[in-house]
Parts: C-alpha cells; sequence; structure tokens
C-alpha cells in the first residue's frame, strides 16, 4: 500500500477494498469516512489555538475555498460525501496550498455524531433538497441532525437554500430541539460568499433563504 506521502504526491485514492473499509486518513489534510462501517467514536484533534468553522455538503468546495482564503485566522473544515467532489476541493488545497481548510469525505450526520471536533460555527449550504415528499425522509436538516450538532457547534449555524418548503421546514425542525432559536431569516447577504449552486439560482433568478440558528444560553 502507499504511503500517505506517496498518495499525496499522485492524487487521492480510495486504499482498500469494500469489505476492508475503514476511516483513514488519505492525506495529512484528507479524512475519508466510508459509508457503512462501524464506527468508534474518535475526534479530530485539529487547528490547534483556532477557532474551527465547519461547512458540511461542501460540493466541490467554492465557498469554503474562498472564505478560507478570505480568513486564515479560522481553520475551515468542509465536509462532503462524495469522494470525487472531496477529492476536487483537496486539489483546490494542494493548488493554493491552504494549510488552514481540511477536507472530509463523510456523511454529515456521521462525521458528526463521530468524529467532528467542537467548532465555533456550522454553515450547509445549499443542502439537497429533495423535492419529492416520499424523499424528504433523506433531507439533512431534520431532527437527529440538529441534536448532533449541538456537540459540534458552540455559536451558531447557517443555512441557505433556494427551495422555501425545504427553508421552512429546517425552521420547523430547529424549532423542535429547544436549545436552538431562529436568530434571522433574510434573503440577502451581500457578504456571504457564493457557491457553484448559489451562483446557480441566482442567475436564475431564485429567491435564496439564509437561515441562522444560535444556542440557547441557559442562566446557571
Ligand atoms: C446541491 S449540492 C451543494 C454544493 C455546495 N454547497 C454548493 O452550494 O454549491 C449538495 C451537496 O451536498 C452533498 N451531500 C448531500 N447529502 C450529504 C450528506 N448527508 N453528507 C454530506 N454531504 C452531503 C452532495 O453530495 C452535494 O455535493
Amino acid at each position: 500500500m502507499k504511503t500517505a506521502k506517496e498518495l499525496c504526491q499522485s492524487s487521492l485514492r480510495i486504499p482498500f477494498s469494500w469489505k476492508d473499509r475503514r476511516a483513514v486518513f488519505l492525506a495529512p489534510e484528507f479524512l475519508y469516512v466510508p459509508p457503512q462501517i462501524e464506527h468508534q467514536e474518535s475526534r479530530l484533534l485539529l487547528f490547534e489555538g483556532k477557532p474551527i468553522f465547519i461547512e458540511f455538503c461542501s460540493g466541490t468546495g467554492h465557498w469554503i475555498t474562498d472564505r478560507a482564503k478570505e480568513r486564515s485566522e479560522i481553520g475551515w473544515i468542509a465536509v462532503e460525501k462524495k469522494f470525487e467532489r472531496a477529492k476536487k476541493i483537496w486539489e483546490k488545497v494542494q493548488k493554493e496550498k491552504l494549510a488552514n481548510l481540511f477536507i472530509v469525505c463523510s456523511d454529515a450526520l456521521e462525521f458528526a455524531k463521530w468524529y467532528s471536533p467542537k467548532a465555533l460555527s456550522a454553515f450547509i449550504n445549499f443542502p439537497d433538497p429533495w423535492p419529492k415528499r416520499r424523499h424528504h425522509k433523506h433531507r439533512l436538516i431534520q431532527v437527529p441532525f440538529i441534536q448532533e450538532l449541538l456537540h459540534v457547534t458552540a455559536r451558531e449555524v447557517t443555512c441557505v437554500t433556494d427551495d422555501l418548503p425545504y427553508a421552512l421546514q429546517a425552521i420547523q425542525e430547529f424549532s423542535k430541539v429547544q436549545e436552538w432559536k431562529l436568530l434571522s431569516h433574510k434573503n440577502e447577504w451581500p457578504s456571504y460568499g457564493s457557491s457553484f449552486f448559489q451562483d446557480l439560482w441566482v442567475s436564475g433568478g431564485r429567491k435564496i433563504h439564509y437561515l441562522t440558528f444560535g444556542r440557547v444560553l441557559h442562566e446557571a
């Protein structure tokens, strides 16, 4: 098997067959968590001393690579479940020499539950809307994930979508977990940055929904 260094020098490849699959670092800044494995809690220790911001559902990383360049004082983590897309983010990290962006190829819920370090803020940009009613069960922003976000995110979570029914469902799902409250719902956020899907939907004239949820602080 190739060493991590050799893998880095060529390109990322999954180094085992389906039956031997396990969570593994394919490069120093790339964690691969295959689907359908038995997990053991193993929280990443990353970006010592820096605040951490996580983006779930990063796609090919348009938004998060821009953010990492813009804000080098933050340690950024991109979580994307499709390997070829996560690999594209890693290639950008290599090309741009971004020392403050770590990539995880994983299902968002599994990563939050077993591997994620504590972050200050999380972002979910254009999660798949699964528009057909019978597919709504696949939507990420539902109570199980929102509960895991309590262990991951100390401050706030921002969800961005062009899909109004999904935005309304997200508001409803967050309201079921009493530790979260809706801080803002806006349709303009000029400094937020853009992503592949954001550009696509804005050029098609769609309205964008930016939802920010904050932790409710209980008096001791
Ligand atoms: C519509 S794309 C948005 C990509 C990017 N955020 C953007 O705005 O251009 C949704 C992305 O979320 C990823 N995704 C969907 N469900 C996921 C999950 N459960 N965990 C991690 N990534 C997921 C998909 O593979 C896809 O790349």
